[in-house]
This record gives structure tokens, C-alpha cells and sequence, in this order.
């Protein structure tokens, strides 16, 4: 059996999806070989309309596609909707389902791995693209008490914070320089970078948004960025001995969520952890 679950994207090759979903497909005595689909924009409507069979599961959805692939399905979740980004698509009764499980993932790695309830919490979160927007949708329905959203460009900050705010949670908007962050950093519960700061091999892999003189050993420090595992962001939580977790974690859990909707099961977290490890 093949082509009935995998992940599409372009380029693919670097995607850890596979690993991780194919051990845990194994486990389940699963046949289903989860593939690499290396799909390029031209060819995403093609692509999706393949999955239009019965025996079609799911499908991962990454890079460049995340938004694109919503005018291409049939429905999509509350929360791919708020974040105006899928990252899975399901087959529910021969139709397209699109989901985001960043946001649930993200939420499921702070209180089950790291046991951070963000409930009542502030949080910093610098960044304001498709993660931030997944992000900041998972604590306000885990509760926050604030978000304080600190990016480069704070016209897109405000845009968020117009787009996600709730009645019940405010997102305030800030300016991204060291002043602006004095005032914040050292006095909010969990500070999490959600842009590509650090990361090998983008914009600037040696730069960290936030440096440990405004970070309280009280606080909670999360990167998303999980290449390399030990980001600059991480390092400057190290040095103000506080707690953190790493990128890797959100991954893991964005795929187990989907994995336990696509088939209707309870994922084995271990095992899949296990095959992560062992890269
Ligand atoms: P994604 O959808 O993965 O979140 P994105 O939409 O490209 O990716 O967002 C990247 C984030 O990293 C943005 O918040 C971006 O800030 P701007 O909105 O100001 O562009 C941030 N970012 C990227 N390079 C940066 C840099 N050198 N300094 C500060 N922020 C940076």
C-alpha cells in the first residue's frame, strides 16, 4: 500500500516528518509507508486533487504551502481558520479536512513534556508570522492571562494583535529594541521565539532576539527553532539558569496530534521520540 499518507512540501528532503511517522506506523502494524512528497506550487492543486481516493489517510503539509493549500480543500478546522495556515489534511468521509496542530502541539509539548500550564500566565512571544499566529492562538484557548508580542516590524505585530486578541486576552503590540523589552521581559512567565532567529541556515543563525541580562531565572524560555537543537535564544536561558525547551518537542507533538486525528488513535509518543533521538 502507498500514497495514502505522507507530507507535501518543497523543498522536502530536510523534513524529519517521515522518521518519526514511520516509526510510530510500524509500531501501530501499520502498512502505510509514510512518503515524501516533494511538491512544487505549480503542481499543488494536482497534488491535492490525488488525494481525492477512498484510500487516501492524510497528509502533512509544509513549506511554501501552508496557506495555499486552503482554497484547494474542502473544509478546514477553527483553528487553521484563526491561523490561516493548515498543517495537516485529513480524509473525513471522502472529504479534505485542513488542520493546524502547531498550535495544539506547541501546547501539548509546554504542559506534557516541560509541565509549563501557561493557564493565568504572561507570555512574550517575538514573531509575527504563520508560527506566531499558531502560537498565540494555543495559549489564548490554554487560558493566558497576556501576550505581549515583540517583533521587527510592529505594524505586522499590530496586525495580530487586531486579527487574534479576545475579549478575555489582550495582545499588546511592542517595539523591538532593548528599552522596549526592559519593561517586559523580566516580568512575564514564558518568553517563546517564533521567528527564524538562530536558525542554521537562515537570515541570521548566530543571533538571539533576546539577550540573559532581561531574562529572569523564574522564566520559562521556548524556541521553536529546533536546527540546531541548542539555539543562541537557548543559550541565553542557560546562561540566566532558567528553565526552557527546544523546537524539536512542538515537532514531535504537531505530529502526534495528527497522527491521533488522521487515524483515529492514540500515538506512541515514546517510540516516536525515540526515532527523533536517534538522528
Ligand atoms: P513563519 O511563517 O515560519 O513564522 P515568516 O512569516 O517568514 O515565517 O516570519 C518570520 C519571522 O521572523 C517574522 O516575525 C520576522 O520579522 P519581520 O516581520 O520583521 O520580518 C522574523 N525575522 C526574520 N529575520 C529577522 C531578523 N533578522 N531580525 C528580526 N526578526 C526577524
Amino acid at each position: 500500500m502507498r500514497n495514502n499518507i505522507g507530507v507535501i512540501g518543497h523543498p522536502i528532503n530536510h523534513s524529519l516528518s517521515p522518521v518519526f511517522q514511520q516509526a510510530a506506523l510500524d509500531y501501530l502494524d501499520n502498512k502505510n509507508i509514510f512518503e515524501k512528497w516533494d511538491v512544487h506550487p505549480e503542481k499543488l492543486e494536482e497534488k491535492i486533487n490525488s488525494f481525492r481516493k477512498e484510500s487516501f489517510i492524510a497528509s502533512c503539509v509544509t513549506l511554501p504551502h501552508k496557506q495555499n493549500v486552503i482554497a484547494l480543500i474542502d473544509d478546514v478546522s477553527d483553528s487553521a481558520k484563526a491561523i490561516g495556515a493548515v498543517n495537516w489534511i485529513y480524509n473525513k468521509n471522502n472529504k479534505l479536512l485542513g488542520d493546524n496542530t502547531d498550535s495544539s502541539g506547541f501546547i501539548r509539548s509546554l504542559t506534557e513534556k516541560y509541565k509549563f500550564l501557561p493557564k493565568d500566565k504572561t507570555a512574550l512571544v517575538f514573531g509575527a508570522g504563520g508560527a506566531s499566529r499558531a502560537i498565540i492562538y494555543g495559549l489564548i484557548k490554554s487560558r493566558v492571562k497576556k501576550i505581549i508580542l515583540c517583533n521587527r516590524n510592529y505594524d505586522k505585530a499590530h496586525i495580530v494583535s487586531r486579527e487574534l486578541s479576545t475579549s478575555k486576552v489582550k495582545i499588546e503590540p511592542i517595539l523591538y529594541n532593548r528599552d522596549s523589552l526592559a519593561n517586559y521581559a523580566p516580568y512575564t512567565d514564558i518568553i517563546i521565539n517564533t521567528t527564524s532567529l538562530g536558525m542554521a541556515g537562515g537570515p541570521a543563525p548566530m543571533t538571539s532576539p533576546i539577550t540573559s541580562e532581561l531574562i529572569s531565572s523564574k522564566t520559562f524560555g521556548y524556541d521553536i527553532v529546533y536546527s540546531p537543537l541548542i539555539t543562541p535564544f537557548i543559550k541565553e536561558f542557560e546562561k540566566s539558569g532558567a528553565e526552557y525547551g527546544t523546537g524539536l518537542s512542538m515537532l514531535l507533538y504537531q505530529g502526534v496530534e495528527g497522527l491521533e486525528k488522521a487515524l483515529n488513535i492514540k500515538a506512541p509518543i515514546n517510540v516516536m521520540q525515540k526515532a527523533l533521538d536517534a538522528l
